[in-house]
């Protein structure tokens, strides 16, 4: 960490305490100007910091930075280990590489931007600043057919963490939340499976959240993406929103057997309903889902079928 990071530190855990500038250049070992010029990266960086003689620093609000200490702070206890890049390729494929490493099951890799974010079919996942991009490697130990659910799981984990923050997405079958009509995240679970045991050796799921407007957004993407800031005002921070996610996480995971997700999951579901083209063609009505949260559609001469994977575009 260097001092700016280590300063911002100390002002959030201080949690509304003035710190002083004497105390804060001792406990680095620095000196007060460093300390000071630490001070003005960060207001410049957006930070509302008060400065008052004989009293110190306060920081006023918890600001949208990447913050470790904080993180930590968090998800104390919770056996989740972050690892943060302001930038990176892929967080998928960074975590991937880490599970080939043997990292424990928990490591979660984030990143400021991605500048070659991955998505599902083969898709890129357009990841400027602004955004929250995590990836979950998990060495779950479940049937191959709870696996098929844990892309539902996740979608539903992230729809009730965002709920905590009074934001009430709608979940387009199989993995994108949604906000007035519009994807504000994405889901993309990646793994490896050990054909020898019969079971997955990990799992890595790649949630990209859009939380703040991108100035550059490309055309293409204008009608189909948007963000949680233009749609609702609220600017979530993402420390926290990364820390709810993972408890979410962790407790849906836990329940995946009793399929507590699947309730939300239906509850919260905009495709339900309405009638849906999948990526091959098919046209029908998207009635229920499978306890795998398979899509069940009724086709017109009345049959059903069931999509385990793959898209349903929703027809107007
Ligand atoms: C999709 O909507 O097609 C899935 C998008 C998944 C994007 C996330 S962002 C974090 C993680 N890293 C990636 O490269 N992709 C996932």
């Amino acid at each position: 960490m260097n001092i700016k990071e280590k300063v911002l530190s100390e002002l959030i855990l201080s949690e509304g305490k003035y710190c002083s500038g004497g105390q804060l250049a001792e406990d680095f070992g620095v000196s007060r100007t460093a300390v000071w010029k630490a001070i003005e990266q960060l207001k410049a960086q957006g930070c509302r910091i008060d400065a008052v003689t004989n009293k110190g620093y306060l920081l006023k609000e918890i600001p949208d930075i990447y913050n470790q200490a904080y993180v930590e702070s968090l998800l104390k206890g919770s056996g989740f280990q972050v690892q943060h890049y302001e930038e990176i390729d892929s967080t998928n494929k960074q975590a991937k590489m880490l599970a080939g490493q043997n990292a424990p099951s928990r490591t979660v890799v984030t990143a400021d931007r991605q500048t070659a974010g991955r998505g599902r079919m083969g898709k890129g996942f357009h990841s400027p600043t602004g955004g929250l991009y995590m990836s979950v490697l998990v060495r779950p130990d479940l049937p191959l057919t709870a696996m098929m659910s844990i892309t539902a799981c996740t979608a539903a984990a992230v729809h009730e963490a965002l709920k905590a923050f009074g934001i009430v997405t709608q979940i387009k079958w199989v993995n994108d939340l949604f906000l007035n009509g519009r994807k504000i995240c994405g889901i993309l679970s990646e793994g490896s499976f050990n054909a020898e045991l019969l079971k997955m050796d990990y799992l890595v799921i790649g949630i990209g959240i859009n939380l703040h407007p991108d100035p550059h957004l490309p055309e293409e993407l204008k009608t189909i993406v948007t963000d949680i800031e233009t749609e609702t005002g609220k600017k979530i921070n993402r420390c926290q929103l990364l820390a709810e996610v993972l408890k979410q996480m962790k407790k849906y995971f836990d329940e995946i057997s009793q399929r507590t997700y699947l309730k939300i999951y239906t509850e919260n579901s905009c495709t339900l309903g309405h009638r849906v083209r999948t990526d091959t063609g098919i046209t029908g009505t998207a009635e229920r889902f499978t306890e795998e949260a398979g899509l069940i559609i009724k086709l017109d001469d009345g049959t059903e079928m069931v999509l385990s994977t793959g898209s349903a575009e929703i027809l107007k």
